[in-house]
């Protein structure tokens, strides 16, 4: 494993995020939608780091077909618990890839008439774009390479690495 970004940058990220979305926001209450697994340190420490109201939601989502993402196909399998109706609405995801993730889960959820719907991504790998979306905060632009750590993982492990690693 060789390290990409030490703990110290990734939670300087965080907190620049986490002061541009607040300020974005201006004060207003947001309800922070994390998606499983990846998403839920890195949504730990933002929440943590914003300066607005916060509450908290979950999903986790699921491809199905050829059993990649790549196919093109997602479900819900762990729906909100929360109704997004009139509410400032962040999803929050660790990393974006071929984009098919998060444009199905913008489209969903837009659809429930949420008064604003923004996505951050700590993560972004533009090489990998099969769909047009583009995230309205990035942490870090990277190239397309396997990391771990910090809520990401291979087969489970590494999620809990407080940096993000290049596996080899
Ligand atoms: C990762 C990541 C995103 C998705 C991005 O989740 O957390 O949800 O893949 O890929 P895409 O842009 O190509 O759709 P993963 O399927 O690894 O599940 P996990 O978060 O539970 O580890």
């Amino acid at each position: 494993m060789k390290l990409l970004l030490r703990e110290e940058e990734v939670q300087r990220k965080v907190r620049q995020l986490a002061r541009k979305i607040s300020r974005d926001l201006a004060g207003k209450e947001v309800l922070l939608v994390g998606v499983l697994k990846g998403a839920f340190i890195f949504m730990a420490d933002l929440a943590r780091r914003m300066r607005s109201p916060v509450k908290m939601d979950f999903v986790r989502l699921a491809s199905y077909g050829s059993g990649t993402v790549s196919s093109g196909r997602v479900k819900i399998t762990k729906d909100l618990e929360t109704s997004l109706k009139g509410k400032e609405v962040l999803i929050v995801e660790d990393i974006i890839d071929t984009g098919v993730t998060l444009q199905y889960l913008f489209r969903r959820l837009k659809a429930r008439k949420p008064r604003s719907l923004r996505t951050v991504a700590l993560l972004d790998k533009p090489s990998r774009r099969k769909v047009r979306f583009q995230p309205d905060y990035v942490g870090f632009t990277i190239e397309d390479l396997f990391v771990v750590g910090y809520g990401l993982d291979c087969n489970e492990e590494f999620r809990n690495l407080p940096g993000i690693y290049v596996l080899k």
